[in-house]
């Protein structure tokens, strides 16, 4: 069964107040569209997902979703019931049976959500909607004087992803151009389909005002990792892939670089994925001599397929020598390069340990980091 997500993008986002529309700004350390469009990319049942922009926002989408596998872009239009007739439309090829449409502004999705709309339109065979039961009193007022409390008894408050058979949804949407509804359920309604609930979620808010985006996003995990590694003879070291001089080198099964290690350590314990020993095992000797940035490369691409995004990187490298300080920006660009995030978002700091220890008397050199993923 084809099911295909449409992803509404092509407002103005005026109501958030200046600057890029709100589905170009960050929640949560990446664009609000680029995390919308990751929930369905990475849903299991969804086959093709299609994002409706305003051309003239070209270039912030596709900076916003760099590295995301996606078709071309569709142009939408002047309201959000035409830009979804314009999306429906670019499906006519690949006809799905079943179509979700969702607004980018509500970049919090969850898996389960998605999957209770997919559920409900194929055991229903009809629209089906996300929505939450109203909690509040209802009031309604004339110049803010209250003239009715309304009874809130079956009142439910919904959400998107709308999910609904395609051929249906196309035709009622068709039938419908040059109204003014606010969902693509009224559309349906109004051309007398079938529409169920299925159980919303708090979380799922729609990004609309400018405080909205000072919530707290999603869930954030940290991970440690830790790594020593020995001298030996030698006349360089590798520390964040950076060839660094120096009296000795590290002895170790890869390239030793430790500071990469630590790293990887870090981002696998983030997400719970073992240590770099489970995905790279020493006994084997394809990885001797290994470049680490093999390691970091797949502990970011396990974080992307866990749902996660590396937020940010702490590196501290504990040796009497070699000096750090004048390799430091390099080492944060390689990381940075690695995990595809800012340079802003990795540090490498380094420190002594006043002669003390293994690391103090020069025998070896440690490395520890910190990651933190958010969801
Ligand atoms: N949308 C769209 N095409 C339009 C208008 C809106 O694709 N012509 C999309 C928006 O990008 C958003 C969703 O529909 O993801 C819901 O609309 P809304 O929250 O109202 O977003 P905006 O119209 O962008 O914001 P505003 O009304 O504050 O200008
Ligand atoms: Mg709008």
């Amino acid at each position: 069964m084809t099911i295909a997500a449409i992803i509404l993008a092509a407002g103005r986002g005026e109501r958030a107040g200046a600057g890029a529309p709100k589905q170009y700004r960050a929640i949560g350390g990446e664009p609000v569209l680029a995390k919308s469009v990751r929930a369905f990319l990475g849903h299991p049942e969804i086959s093709l997902v299609r994002v409706v922009i305003n051309p003239q926002h070209e270039k912030l989408y596709r900076k916003a979703v760099h590295g995301l596998d996606l078709p071309e872009p569709v142009a939408g239009g002047v309201t959000r019931q035409d830009s979804v007739l314009c999306g429906l439309e670019a499906l006519e090829k690949e006809k799905p049976e079943i179509v979700l449409i969702h607004d980018s502004a509500r970049a919090f999705a969850s898996q389960g959500l998605i999957s209770r709309v997919i559920a409900a339109v194929k055991q229903h065979r009809c629209g089906a909607v996300p929505a939450l039961a109203v909690g509040d009193t209802l009031k309604k007022a004339e110049n803010l004087a209250v003239v009715e409390t309304v009874s809130r008894e079956g009142l439910y408050l919904a959400q998107t992803p709308q999910g609904f058979p395609y051929p249906g949804i196309l035709d009622a949407h068709r039938k419908a151009k040059h109204t003014d509804y606010t969902d693509d359920a009224a559309v349906a309604e109004a051309a007398g389909l079938k529409v169920v609930l299925v159980a919303g979620e708090k979380e799922n808010v729609k990004l609309t005002h400018a405080e909205d985006f000072r919530k707290p996003a999603g869930e954030v995990r940290t991970g440690s990792g830790f790594d020593v590694h020995a001298f030996t003879a030698g006349d360089h070291v590798v520390l964040c892939g950076v060839k660094i001089p120096h009296g000795k080198a590290l002895a170790g099964h890869s390239d030793a670089d430790a500071g990469l290690h630590a790293i990887t350590d870090a981002l696998l314990g983030a997400i719970g994925a073992g240590d770099i020993g489970d995905h790279f095992p020493p006994s084997e000797a394809k990885w001797k001599d290994a470049s680490s940035d093999i390691f970091l490369k797949r502990a970011a691409e396990l974080v992307k397929e866990a749902g996660g995004l590396v937020l940010n990187v702490d590196l501290t490298l504990i040796c009497e020598g070699p000096k750090i300080g004048p390799h430091r920006q390099k080492m944060r660009e390689n990381v940075a390069k690695i995990l595809a995030i800012d340079p802003g978002r990795v540090s490498v700091k380094a420190t002594t340990t006043e002669k003390l220890g293994f690391a103090g008397r020069g025998e070896g050199l440690a490395a520890q980091a910190v990651a933190t993923v958010g969801f």
